[in-house]
């Protein structure tokens, strides 16, 4: 009994692996290969379509190959198979693809992909707000946010390095993300989807005054540099002037 529930929980979520299909994301504009892997042979009577939800794109035959009106211009057949480029897709492209063999003995699918288009995620914005500092440390919190989502997150900061609460990757609407995260001195609100990533930035300095600067330490320790180099010189100076008047009076 047991096993019977087990096997069909396997059986039911491969079925739905399979219903889905390969999932691919394409950016707007681009093309897309509606690949077969399979080696797919015709028989006289056969035939094999490409369809997009149900509705067909074009469809081969033992000896011809015909897109339907809808698509005609925006296909390609690449190789010699079944295989297919589709041109310049729009959002309105998503959809399942599916590779249909038709023969006397039934259906076969044989390839089956769920597209999704998508266009360049949207620059996001990054706005900082109650930033409070002490001698010692500085809290602020970040808002990142697209035209229909935001995410928050709030930094701890010492003279050194910040902790940061929140601001993890979150889906606003499908496959598309916000995500908060600092690096090399910076906060980013980074925008994605499958096809594209923006972001904003800002520095922790800019926020925090108190940071310690790299470039200002440098900057420092150049001036410690050429001030002592200075002195050493200096005082060489001074001992061989001296030296040689000794010489000068031994002579
Ligand atoms: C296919 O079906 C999905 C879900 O119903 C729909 O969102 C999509 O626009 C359809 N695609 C095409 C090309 O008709």
């Amino acid at each position: 009994m047991f096993i019977f529930v087990i096997l069909g929980l396997l059986v039911c979520t491969e079925a739905q692996g399979i219903s889905a299909g390969t999932p691919v994301f394409v950016l707007k504009g681009e093309d897309l290969l509606l690949n077969v892997t399979k080696a797919v042979v015709l028989g006289k009577f056969d035939d094999f379509s490409w369809k997009c939800n149900k509705s067909n794109i074009v469809r081969f035959t033992f000896n011809d190959k015909g897109a339907s009106p809808h698509y005609t211009g925006r296909i390609e057949f690449p190789e010699n198979n079944f295989s297919v480029k589709l041109k310049n897709l729009q959002e309105a492209d998503s959809g399942v693809y599916t590779a249909v063999v038709m023969k006397d003995s039934g259906d076969e699918t044989e390839a089956k992909y769920s597209v999704k288009v998508q266009d360049r995620a949207s620059l996001p914005l990054l706005t900082v707000s109650s930033v409070s500092e002490s001698s010692s440390s500085c809290s602020f919190t970040v808002t990142c946010s697209s035209q229909d989502s935001h995410i928050n997150s709030t930094f701890t900061c010492d003279t050194r390095t910040c902790s940061q609460e929140g601001g993890e990757r979150s889906e606003g609407i499908p496959d598309t993300f916000l995500q908060v995260y600092q690096s090399s001195g910076s906060i980013i609100c980074n925008h994605s989807n499958h096809v594209s990533w923006t972001n904003d930035t800002n520095t922790i300095k800019d926020v925090c005054h108190q940071q310690d600067d790299p470039e200002g330490l440098s900057v420092c320790l150049v001036k410690t540099c050429v001030f002592s180099v200075g002195l050493i010189i200096m005082v060489s100076a001074v001992i061989t002037v001296h030296l040689m008047e000794k010489l000068n009076k031994n002579k």
